[in-house]
């Protein structure tokens, strides 16, 4: 049966679908382990995220993964990720980060353990713990996975918890838009049927898309930064340097008839290769008729010209909308993350 180390690794789950004549009926499914708990596992199937109940399982296990990202290859985009997001309060424990940003958001204010943290686990467990004490924070730790199965073993032995699975999802630039192909023009809303058939759909009211402009800028406006907090729960001082203190940053802007309905950000980091997408947002009145599609497509352009070859984002799993999005424009999963939590 499965255990926590086998997170983030490459799974067949045969379960048991039913019961016909007296015999048990099975159906496979293939994906990465991104939850096991004593009563569920989750996989990141290609369709995706698939909730088994432990009870249905027959069998499960570890299967070879089709192309699994070097160890080098998962610290490289770590970086590269943590570049793109820095934490305005720093500090090193070896190899292993240590972050804070007055609390805004997991990422910037979770330690990242990769690399050799200079002295036995437990010892730097604890040098967490410390560090987040003197910043007057809970202590998080950011566990890439299977990269970093070790240390989330050894808090789940010291009772830390965990927030939900997030994806990081990589593609080659230039993305495949042109894959996407139902995108309503001016006054056709519903050419690909009754907005009601489309999940996410039920509020929308039909944009001119002639009327929509997409611009770029080298700083964030005061409303862009009001639909980012608004998603993110405020935006504390430090939210700022977090979200601007990059070289390279750009954020979009998406404009309907002048109001500010769509946002985005585009960072290039790690060495030039690596385009990062966040906080890309469609205000829910506007939502499927393309404007995220289109945000990022301006994002790419500009990452594109200024020498990326890849781009990546961070999403959680469970969020289905922005997940078939980005698997429209052809990403995939890289490795997965979980953001543990130290116990109160
Ligand atoms: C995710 C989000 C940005 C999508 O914005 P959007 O403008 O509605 O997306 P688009 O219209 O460009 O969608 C393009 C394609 O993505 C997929 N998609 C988008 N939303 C979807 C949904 N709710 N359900 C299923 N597929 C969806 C579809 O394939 C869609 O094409 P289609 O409409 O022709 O079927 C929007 O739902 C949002 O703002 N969510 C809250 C913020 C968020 O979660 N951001 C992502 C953080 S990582």
């Amino acid at each position: 049966m499965l255990r926590q180390q086998d997170l983030g690794h490459r799974i067949v789950v045969r379960r048991i679908v039913g019961i016909r004549e007296g015999r048990p009926l099975f159906s496979d499914a293939l994906g990465e382990l991104v939850e096991l708990s004593e009563t569920h596992l989750t996989l990141a199937t290609a369709q995706g995220p698939l909730r088994v109940p432990v009870a249905q399982v027959h069998r499960a296990k570890r299967v070879p993964p089709t192309r699994r990202p070097t160890a080098a290859a998962v610290v490289a985009l770590e970086r590269a990720a943590d570049e793109a997001w820095p934490a305005p309060t720093r500090g090193g424990l070896g190899d292993w980060l240590l972050r804070a940003a007055d609390g805004w958001t997991g990422r910037a204010n979770s330690a990242l353990p990769i690399g050799d943290p200079d002295r036995p686990l437990p010892a730097a467990v604890d040098a967490v713990e410390r560090w987040y004490g003197q910043q007057g924070q809970p202590a998080m730790i950011n566990t890439p996975l299977p990269l970093a199965a070790p240390v989330g073993a050894e808090l789940d032995g010291r009772g830390w918890g965990s927030r939900p699975p997030t994806l990081v999802q990589t593609a080659r630039l230039p993305l495949s838009l042109s894959g996407a192909g139902r995108t309503p023009r001016a006054g056709s809303a519903t050419a690909a049927g009754s907005p009601d058939e489309r999940p996410g759909a039920a509020d929308e009211a039909a944009l001119d898309h002639a009327s929509v402009m997409i611009e770029l800028a080298g700083a964030p406006s005061e409303e862009w930064l009001a639909v980012a907090a608004g998603r993110k729960g405020g935006l504390p001082d430090a939210a700022r340097h977090v979200l601007t203190a990059v070289d390279q940053v750009r954020f979009a802007h998406g404009y309907a008839n002048g109001t500010l309905v769509a946002i985005g950000r585009g960072t290039v980091t790690g060495q030039g290769r690596w385009l990062g997408l966040s906080l890309i947002e469609v205000l829910p009145a506007a939502r499927r008729q393309g404007l995220a599609r289109r945000v990022i497509d301006t994002l790419a352009t500009w990452g594109a010209s200024a020498g990326a070859t890849h781009a990546f984002l961070q999403v959680e799993q469970r969020n289905t909308a922005a997940v078939a999005l980005y698997q429209r424009l052809g990403f995939t999963t890289h490795h997965t993350y979980l953001t543990r939590v130290a116990p109160h």
